[in-house]
């Protein structure tokens, strides 16, 4: 089973996948990283994130396998990840490695922004995870204060507008919903509500039942 999971920063969809996957015992893969893993190259190099030639070649040079999650989470290299991924040569290089580990024989859970429209567009079960920008931003505010960062709120829903802006008005696989996608709007659900609501829809597919 491909597990197809979209939606924009903080609306549950990094949680709601890593338990689909513990649950349903299928490798899971944050595609989020491999754009903010090349962004962070790209900076680390000194070089600017909208520079294409240098995001491609990050892109293409990439070990997934070599991920620093916590160097990866920084607002720096949050906000340059959303400038690379919107360069349509930068998604091209990290689209075999995402549709492999989608399709490989086990199944697999996905999530990210393209997964259900570019990346698996034959995924078993798509959701699209979505909750209110206001939501979003408490929730980031709370995840930031218990790594010990200082953090404004309104500067953080600011951050994710333009992120939500950045990422849906791309040429380049933009943030949308696809057709067969099922909506789950996470804004009144606390995680384990979430999550039991999007087993739900996951067991409503499998066993064929019309939604
Ligand atoms: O999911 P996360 O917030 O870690 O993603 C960071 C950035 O990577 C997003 O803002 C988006 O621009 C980009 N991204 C993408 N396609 C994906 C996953 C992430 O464009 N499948």
């Amino acid at each position: 089973m491909i597990i197809a999971i979209d939606g924009p920063a903080a609306s549950g969809k990094g949680t709601i996948a890593r338990h689909l996957a513990q649950a349903y015992g299928l490798p899971h893969l944050d595609t989020g990283l491999l754009y903010r893993a090349v962004a962070k190259a790209v900076l680390d190099a000194g070089h600017s994130p909208d520079d294409a030639g240098d995001a491609v070649a990050a892109a293409a040079g990439l070990d997934p396998k070599k991920f620093d999650e916590t160097a990866l989470k920084t607002q720096k290299v949050t906000e340059a990840a959303s400038v690379v991924a919107a360069i349509p040569q930068v998604r091209e290089a990290l689209m075999n490695y995402q549709r492999a580990f989608a399709t490989q024989p086990s199944g697999a859970v996905l999530d990210g922004r393209d997964i259900g429209t570019v990346i698996a567009p034959g995924a078993d079960v798509k959701l699209f995870i979505v909750a209110s920008p206001q939501v979003r931003a408490r929730r980031r505010v709370l995840e930031l204060q218990a790594r010990g960062e200082h953090v404004d709120e309104q500067e953080i829903l600011a951050d994710l507008r333009r992120r939500d802006e950045r990422d849906s008005r791309r040429s380049a696989a933009p943030l949308v919903q696809a057709p067969d996608a099922h909506l789950l709007d996470t804004t009144h659900l606390a995680i384990d509500a979430a999550f039991r609501a999007a087993v739900a829809i996951v067991e409503a597919v499998r066993t064929g039942r019309k939604r």
